[in-house]
């Protein structure tokens, strides 16, 4: 588990406050929570072990509790694993061409082979997008941070469960392929793939963030 005091961030799942071995299930303090929260990093090049369909549930579970106004849950999760990488990678090469067509552009065989491998890069993808309601209260814009909140909320989630991850998009995410493929609407939005499984490489937690530039207070 990584507390303030750790140098690393790793796969740090919420289990003790104590030594692993002792597998004792204290809760933590809030200050421990606010320094797990900060020791978040995201990783990329992924392997196994992945989170199970359980933990992969409980983490998508913890991503529909996202602020969502009105109750419209605005946002749909895809998982994507084993042989249908292979399928989303596929969609992303056809988005890669018709793009390039589009821009009159030539692709390399190198950029089309690693295109089209993007999503090998982790066991698991869960892919969050929106779908968005009318509702005369709530706007687009809205509904879409709500997805964001949702993709947040799941990364935590997957951390708490021993996993690491890494939010990406991409310049493709919105192409028509990929938005076919997913089965998203063309008012919608791809907003997160988010790559899961676990790291072979730790990082070192950040450094702290100046927040004084950021914020103001008023009163
Ligand atoms: C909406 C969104 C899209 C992102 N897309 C990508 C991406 O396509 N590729 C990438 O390397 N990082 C992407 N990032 C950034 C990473 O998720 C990550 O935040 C960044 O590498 C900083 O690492 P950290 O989370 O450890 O601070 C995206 C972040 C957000 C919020």
């Amino acid at each position: 588990m990584n507390t303030p005091d750790n140098k690393t961030t790793d796969n740090s799942e919420i289990s003790s406050t104590k030594p692993s071995s002792t597998k004792d299930k204290t809760p933590m303090t809030g200050a421990q929570l606010i320094g797990w929260i900060n020791s978040r990093r995201s990783m990329g090049n992924l392997d196994t072990p992945a989170p199970t369909r359980a933990q992969i549930e409980t983490a998508i579970e913890c991503a529909a509790t996202a602020p969502d106004h009105k109750k419209l849950q605005p946002w749909r999760f895809i998982v994507t694993e084993g042989e249908a990488r292979h399928e989303f990678g596929q969609a992303l090469l056809t988005a890669a061409k018709q793009k390039a067509a589009r821009e009159g552009e030539t692709l390399s065989d190198k950029t089309l082979t690693k295109t089209q491998n993007l999503p090998l890069r982790a066991p698991v993808i869960i892919t969050v997008v929106t779908n968005m309601k009318v509702h005369k209260k709530v706007p687009p814009f809205e509904q879409m941070l709500s997805a964001g909140a949702a993709v947040q909320n799941l990364i935590l989630a997957l951390k708490a469960q021993g996993f690491s991850t890494v939010w990406r998009t991409g310049l493709l995410c919105n192409e028509p392929a990929v938005k076919q493929y997913f089965g998203v609407s063309a008012d919608d939005y791809v907003t997160a793939f988010v790559y899961t499984g676990t790291s072979p490489k730790q990082k070192p937690l950040r450094k702290p963030i100046d927040i004084d530039p950021l914020t103001r207070f008023e009163s």
